[in-house]
């Protein structure tokens, strides 16, 4: 192999590595009850280790694992109450009816603005 496929081969490499760690987690997704904790790592694995491969790190109980996985996000779909951050979902003129089957927001208020609209997703606190 010449020197540029080498090159471009291991940029490639390291690019799948890093998408491979996932994403790092809230610290709202961290806080478990440390008996409900599920193990994420090895043991002896460093709070870094435990971090970089997507996992929580909390070494503060002894006797439960300190790497363990980060709870699932809690999302919502929500109506936004502002009309004028509305993002249209229909057309002029679709009924509360149609608009529902696309999964969208409907309200027939005020003049000017889409009435079938798109939910936003925010995350729960927690
Ligand atoms: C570690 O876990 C304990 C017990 O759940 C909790 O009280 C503490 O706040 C946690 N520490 C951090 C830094 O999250």
């Amino acid at each position: 192999m010449d020197l540029k496929v080498t090159c471009v081969l291991s940029v490639i490499l390291v690019i799948a590595l890093s998408t491979l760690a996932g994403a790092v987690p809230t610290k709202c997704q961290c806080k478990t009850e440390p008996k409900e904790r599920k193990n994420c790592g090895y043991p002896g694995i460093t709070a870094q280790q435990c971090r970089k491969a997507g996992c929580c790190f909390n070494s503060s109980v002894p006797g439960v694992p300190w790497c363990f996985s980060p709870k699932a996000k809690k999302v919502r779909k929500v109506c936004p109450a502002d009309a004028h951050a509305r993002i249209n979902c229909g057309f002029p003129g679709i009924t509360a009816k149609e608009c529902e089957k696309k999964g969208c927001c409907f309200r027939s208020q005020p003049a000017g603005v889409p009435w079938c609209f798109y939910h936003r997703v925010v995350e729960e606190a927690c």
